[in-house]
């Protein structure tokens, strides 16, 4: 049985961080956090590579990240958090074709207020209307997720056991029938309209 793992994307402040740690918790996985190993594979904040080498600057190291987590293989079985603008990029969506992407949605008002308060610096988080201009660009390409949860008014919990539901977590892929190893996720939908 290969290694399995489930990518979670969405934008800023949409919980890919606390979801992903109580589902990997709950299943016994690894918890990933792409944002974490960029800065320390960088030595660098992120606030402080948007600062030096811009929005592309920042793309490359994410893309470069993610190629090198794919590529010298996973491990162990493990639940990945990622930046709110990975999934955006078409060549990270394409290295991620073969893998379960879940996109945590949530209202716009409250990816804002969050993201006020959550503590974490965000460089492309200006003002409310800049936030939900970019949330609306952003918007068709979260949806091309294997998956979509929508966690309004939601406990961790009950968004955990809809993921692990969904992509039958608690199954061996044996058991299941759909493997999640990155041979044939595919069945759960990627690329169909949600
Ligand atoms: C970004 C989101 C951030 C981080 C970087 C860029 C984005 O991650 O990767 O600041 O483009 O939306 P979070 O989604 O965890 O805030």
């Amino acid at each position: 049985m290969g290694v399995r793992a489930v990518f979670l994307v969405g934008f800023m402040a949409s919980g890919k961080s606390s979801v992903g740690q109580e589902l990997a918790r709950r299943l016994g996985w690894d918890f990933v956090d792409m944002d974490a190993r960029i800065e320390s594979r960088e030595r660098q904040s992120i606030p402080e590579i948007f600062r030096q080498r811009g929005e592309p600057g920042f793309r490359l190291a994410e893309t470069s990240a993610l190629r090198d987590l794919l590529t010298e293989p996973l491990k162990r079985d493990s639940v990945v958090a990622l930046g709110g603008g990975a999934f955006v990029q078409e060549r990270n969506r394409e290295l991620l074709r073969q893998w379960p992407a879940v996109f945590l949605e949530a209202p716009l008002s409250e990816l804002w207020q969050r993201s006020l308060t959550d503590g974490v610096e965000r460089p492309l988080r200006e003002d409310p209307e800049q936030f939900a201009q970019l949330y609306a660009e952003r918007l068709p390409c979260y949806r091309q997720a294997s998956l979509v949860v929508e966690t309004a008014g939601k406990q961790l919990t009950s968004i955990c056991e809809e993921i692990e539901g969904a992509l039958q977590l608690r199954s061996t892929p044996e058991d299941a029938g759909v493997g999640l190893s990155r041979i044939d996720h595919t069945s759960f939908g990627r690329g169909e309209s949600q």
